[in-house]
């Protein structure tokens, strides 16, 4: 019996020494935040108000809000408050941006000027995967942001940068192993080049929608526990040709990102993730994947990765700003549920905190260790385990 006393003793300390440091101090700050879509009737049965949406991003203490069309509204809501915005001109703006500055300093007159720097804005995208737009307008999409960056200049602010958005899926190819990745052609000397010089003259970031849920459902070969997150031992990929070793997909994108950019001869710009999550739900029946347990797990995950300090392999500080996918449930006849609040603005998940510093709460550490605890006695019971 005392035996059986110390063993289980030994697995709960065991278990605890697992959990990655919350003690150490990171390395790495990851600014984490939301995206929420502008709520209009099609997209909500019921639209919050602008001041619910505030009141809720406050109160999951997320730090940032990326708006996917900066409704001077909602800029209006974060007056005096502590959450910073990213702000999204939609694709269609952006011809007329780049045809003439005058139209780029009165986009800021409606969308800026009144309401910064009460308003905390860090960022503006001129569109949102625009490769993937139709028609095409990609020629005008650097004009389009220089023309934004200089009419903030001459308002003289200083300190938003401007950039553009794009969508992993449709930017990067080869993506595995991460050194192996580049910029698709010829957007990457048509758009991605010219705006990577821009990024670095201006000090801005590099901003990319990144789902390792689409890489997984394209690659069947991907164990669904490595974009969720669960280390075990044997759950790696190696990159041979950099030497190093992955532990989940998300590192595995963000490093192919890393490596395009570094082949595109730009090491050094900062890399938001502007989207990523995982589905809770789809109205497809045959999408298992998209279930809650495995939408809280990666939430989990991720929020867990990024605080640990740790960053990616090829980027020892890791990126500099991650935007969960999505703060809301869209009311939906077909598709995907997203949210992290359902649409009555009350929480999916109840034991993911969003804010502080801890990885694990103490129910995650309890659940883990009495979880560890069975393995070993069963081990123990089968006369197998030997580690002892
Ligand atoms: C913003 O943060 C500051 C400093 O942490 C705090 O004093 C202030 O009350 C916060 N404001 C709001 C609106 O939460
Ligand atoms: C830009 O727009 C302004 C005001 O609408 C107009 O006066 C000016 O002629 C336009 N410039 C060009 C080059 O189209
Ligand atoms: C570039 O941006 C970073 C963070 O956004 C800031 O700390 C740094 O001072 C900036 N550098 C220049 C030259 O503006
Ligand atoms: C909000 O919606 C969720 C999901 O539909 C439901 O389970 C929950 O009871 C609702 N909460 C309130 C306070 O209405």
């Amino acid at each position: 019996m005392s035996s059986y006393f110390f063993l289980s003793l030994a697995a709960l300390l065991f278990t605890l020494s697992l959990l990655p440091g919350s003690t150490s101090l990171p390395t790495s700050t990851t600014t984490i935040g939301a995206t929420y879509s502008s709520g209009t009737a099609a997209t909500y049965a019921m639209p919050p108000t602008p001041e619910k949406v505030a009141h809720a991003v406050a109160a999951l203490g997320l730090r940032s809000l990326r708006l996917d069309s900066s409704d001077p509204t909602l800029v209006r809501a974060f007056l005096y408050s502590n959450t910073t915005l990213l702000l999204t001109i939609p694709n269609q703006m952006v011809p007329p941006l780049a045809a003439n500055r005058s139209n780029a300093l009165r986009w800021l007159y409606v969308h800026v000027v009144p309401f910064y720097p009460r308003t905390k804005i860090s960022t503006i995208s001129v569109g949102n995967d625009p490769l993937e737009s139709s028609p095409d307008f990609s020629t005008f999409l650097l004009p389009a942001i220089r023309n934004l960056h200089l009419s903030l200049r001459d308002l003289g602010i200083r300190k938003i940068s401007v950039s553009t958005t794009f969508s992993f899926i449709s930017v990067i190819t080869t993506p595995f192993p991460p050194s192996s990745a580049q910029f698709l052609e010829p957007a990457l000397d048509t758009v991605v080049r010219p705006l990577l010089q821009f990024l670095r003259d201006t000090n801005s970031s590099f901003l990319v929608n990144l789902y390792p849920y689409n890489l997984y459902k394209i690659r069947s070969e991907i164990p669904i526990g490595f974009p969720l997150f669960q280390e075990h031992p044997f759950g790696f990929r190696d990159d041979l040709t950099t030497g190093v070793r992955y532990r989940n997909l998300f590192d595995m994108m963000v490093d192919a990102v890393i490596s395009a950019m570094a082949v595109a001869g730009y090491e050094n710009i900062p890399l938001i993730v502007t989207e990523t999550g995982w589905p809770s739900f789809s109205t497809d029946p045959t999408e298992i994947d998209a279930n809650p347990v495995y939408a809280e797990l990666y939430l989990k995950g991720l929020l867990c990765h990024l605080r640990s300090g740790k960053g990616t392999p090829l980027r020892k500080e890791g990126v500099s700003e991650t935007y969960i996918y999505e703060l809301l449930d869209k009311q939906m006849r077909k598709g995907r549920n997203w949210g992290i609040l359902y649409p009555n603005l009350t929480a999916k998940y109840k034991y993911i905190q969003f804010s502080g510093s801890y990885c694990r709460g103490f129910f995650d550490m309890l659940i883990m260790a009495v979880g560890q605890f069975l393995v070993f006695a069963f081990l123990r019971g089968n006369g197998s385990f030997s580690l002892l």
